[in-house]
């Protein structure tokens, strides 16, 4: 509690204490922490005097904050119906077994957590995943390991 305190306060820090600074103080706490600390959410609340019913409110209403810890690489399986027929089961089986994570569990190490997500847009690279935003098409389980190996170094 104390340490993420100190870390909100130095984002804190460089903005202005008001309503309007809400959006870009989370973005910075999800970039810290890949994901929003209940603790720090109470905390924002508190210093920029905002509700915290207005604070979580915009906590879940954007994608790109995530209330559930995550690792510094998010990894999407599309099970959208092109990425399904080609094996995306399969992929996510293979995914889970190397990092040996549940759906939505964080590696031990923090690096990196495994979510599904329907239609990634790029259907004709079927099967496909998503890293942080890269995207990773025609995969075959066998091509999951060196992907996670490379992201490693
Ligand atoms: S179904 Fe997977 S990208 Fe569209």
């Amino acid at each position: 509690m104390i340490e993420v305190v100190s870390d909100v306060n130095e984002i804190l820090n460089r903005y202005e204490k008001s309503s309007e600074s809400l959006i870009a103080v989370l973005q910075e706490i999800q970039e810290k922490y890949h994901y929003l600390p209940e603790e720090s959410l109470k905390y924002v609340s508190e210093q920029l005097k905002v509700p915290l019913t207005q604070v979580f409110a915009v906590a879940t209403f954007y994608n790109a904050f995530s209330l559930q810890p995550k690792g510094k690489y998010v990894i999407q399986v599309c099970m959208g119906t092109a990425c399904h027929i080609k094996g995306a089961p399969v992929l996510l089986e293979e995914l889970k077994s190397i990092l040996n994570v549940e759906e939505h569990e964080v590696t031990k190490d923090g690096l990196f957590s495994v979510e599904t997500v329907r239609c990634l847009g790029c259907c004709s690279l079927a099967p496909v995943i998503s890293i942080s935003g890269r995207v990773y098409g025609n995969l075959k389980p066998e091509n999951i390991e060196g992907i996670i190996k490379s992201l490693k170094k």
